[in-house]
């Protein structure tokens, strides 16, 4: 099983990335592959609403030549895409949400003269933040859109875990956020074998609602 973590922090070594590097050690214990892109690393233009990628539902089909195809390719060729981002404005960071509005439309063929297909229809998405604000406060507009997104997509949402960030003064990780962070990991991990297995009876994620 495979995991395309998309990272929205700017922070190499900020506190998205401090709750991330557990969640991929113990994905990676789990025996799951992952590609991990750094999307401020990367040029995403934003999208313009041109619709030339509804042309042709087989494909990305973009008229920007910038590295949203190679994103597109490895989500592709994923069973589980994670958000890690960390809360701006109540939601992600701009680079996040150029993207997810040129997925929206590149992988959704909605938008043309007939409605197509979503070609990301059943893949899983699960999303790892970390904001100022108690989550409840912080990050709840945040999932509430991508709850929406991804029942728009078709795709499977399977749950959150964010941590709270005190400010510049504390530390952010502790041995609590790390376990919880790897909790996260097998829930994902199981919950990925579920659905791949389906006859496997395991219980389902506490995260699904
Ligand atoms: C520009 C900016 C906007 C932010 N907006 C919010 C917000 O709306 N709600 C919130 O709870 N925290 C907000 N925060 C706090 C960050 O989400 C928090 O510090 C986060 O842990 C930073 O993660 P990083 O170290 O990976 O960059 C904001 C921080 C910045 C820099």
């Amino acid at each position: 099983m495979k995991f395309c973590i998309l990272m929205g922090s700017p922070r190499k070594k900020g506190n998205t990335s401090s709750l991330l590097n557990p969640f991929l050690n113990e994905l990676s214990a789990c025996g799951a592959e992952h590609d991990l892109i750094w999307l401020y690393d990367k040029e995403i233009q934003p999208c313009i609403a041109c619709r030339v990628c509804q042309a042709d539902w087989s494909k990305f089909g973009c008229w920007y030549k910038d590295d949203v195809q190679e994103i597109f390719d490895a989500i592709l060729s994923s069973d589980v895409i994670v958000l890690a981002t960390p809360i701006y404005s109540w939601y992600c960071t701009p680079p996040m949400k150029a993207l997810l509005d040129r997925l929206v439309y590149g992988m959704n063929k909605y938008y043309g003269e007939e409605k197509g297909p979503s070609l990301w229809a059943g893949k899983q998405l699960a999303l790892i933040t970390t904001c100022g604000y108690k989550p409840e406060k912080g990050a709840d507009l945040w999932e509430l859109g991508i709850q929406r997104y991804s029942k728009h997509s078709q795709l499977s949402y399977v749950g959150m875990l964010s941590e709270r960030d005190l400010g510049y003064k504390h530390i952010f990780m502790d041995k609590e956020k790390e376990e919880n962070a790897k909790a996260f990991a097998r829930i994902l991990w199981n919950t990925g074998r579920n659905e791949k297995e389906p006859e496997n009876q395991r219980d389902r994620a506490i995260f699904e609602e």
